[in-house]
């Protein structure tokens, strides 16, 4: 017999006494030691509070980045569609380097709106090519490979569920031919220079002699422009941030109170930093209940969580040369906003 569950002392809902029952009890281990809840537990605890930007993007911050790329205000994602599509038959040419075969491998392609330009040119100009995007979600990765199937006949596809690193070693000791990495989108600009040197050398480490990486940079350029692409009129990048917040409070059984939150971006021109805080509007304290601890925030403390860096040339340069990379060419889109810069592997 199927009955609606309740609590036998009160005769509510279940649904209900779990809710409760989250503030008196310890929560369970997987959450606790979850890589999301020691994430938050240090950077909430560090003297200047900050918060990974990597955790934008559960499910509601996929769709909410979706609108970010369709804003007037957000350059990056359509010049970087212009670059690829004025440039693909370049790239076609550089990539097979003669008429050798290649695998393209993409690092967080996303539901690829910007690769299916190579994809489709590729594939219809008969080039021996194998596409692996490469991705931690399982989910992500069926979506993708799924519509890819269906929306390119005849393309090479397989889908490698692991982390970036992992994934790459596996590929080196079957290296029959040369490997293209694409790292689009920007996702650098995420990086400190220290993570992205680690980043880009680890990558190094990973590749053959003469393998090639398509890296994104979005360029130094107007501040005030850059700034805007950060603070639209409409509020969309407002609400992929305090999604975060949103997102602490349903998972780690928080009680942020969104209202008394503030999106505060910046740029800062000399060191092409674009960078979002969250600030606290008042003196508060909030209750983690999976950290089992009360983090108390000044009025007006922020909490730092993304930078989203802007290059110059040079700095492009110095990058590549520290990581072991030479830089073949930098294509550029019309009004040269964003550049994909492509590296060769000493
Ligand atoms: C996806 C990391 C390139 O930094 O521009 C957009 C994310 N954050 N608006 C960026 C983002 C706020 C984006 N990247």
């Amino acid at each position: 017999m199927i009955s609606k569950p309740t609590d036998k002392n009160s005769g509510q809902p279940a649904v209900r006494r779990v809710a409760e029952g989250r503030e008196r009890q310890a929560p369970a281990p997987e959450v606790k030691n979850s890589a999301f809840a020691r994430d938050v537990l240090a950077g909430l605890s560090a003297p200047q509070k900050r918060l990974p930007s990597k955790y934008f993007y559960d499910k509601r911050g996929d769709a909410i980045f979706q609108s970010i790329m369709n804003m007037p205000e957000y350059y990056l994602t359509r010049s970087e569609y212009e670059i690829l599509d004025m440039h693909k038959e370049s790239l076609q040419q550089l990539f097979q380097n003669g008429s050798g075969r290649f695998n393209l491998i993409e690092f967080g392609a996303g539901d690829g709106f910007k690769t299916k330009i190579l994809l489709k040119h590729f594939t219809r100009a008969g080039v021996d090519f194998k596409y692996l995007p490469i991705d931690i979600s399982e989910n992500v990765l069926q979506i993708l490979t799924n519509d890819l199937k269906q929306s390119i006949p005849g393309l090479q596809v397989e889908g490698i569920c692991n982390d970036y690193f992992t994934a790459l070693s596996q590929l080196r000791q079957t290296a029959d031919r040369r490997n293209v990495v694409l790292f689009l989108g920007s996702n650098i600009g995420n990086f400190s220079e220290k993570e992205a040197m680690d980043f880009l050398g680890q990558l190094a480490e990973g590749l053959n002699p003469h393998d090639l990486i398509l890296v994104g940079f979005d360029l130094k350029k107007d501040p005030e422009q850059i700034l805007a692409a950060y603070n639209d009129a409409a509020g969309i990048t407002r609400a992929f941030n305090l999604n975060l917040l949103r997102r602490i409070n349903e998972e780690l059984g928080a009680n942020f109170n969104l209202q008394q939150w503030k999106h505060y971006p910046l740029y800062e021109p000399d060191s092409g930093e674009a960078r979002s805080y969250l600030m606290s509007c008042v003196q508060q304290e909030v209750h983690i209940s999976s950290l089992e601890k009360t983090f108390s925030f000044r009025a007006w403390e922020p909490v730092h969580v993304e930078i989203s860096r802007k290059y110059d040339l040079d700095t492009i340069r110095r990058y590549a040369s520290k990581s072991g990379f030479e830089v073949k060419e930098n294509f550029f889109d019309c009004r040269h906003y964003f550049t994909d810069s492509l590296w060769e592997k000493i």
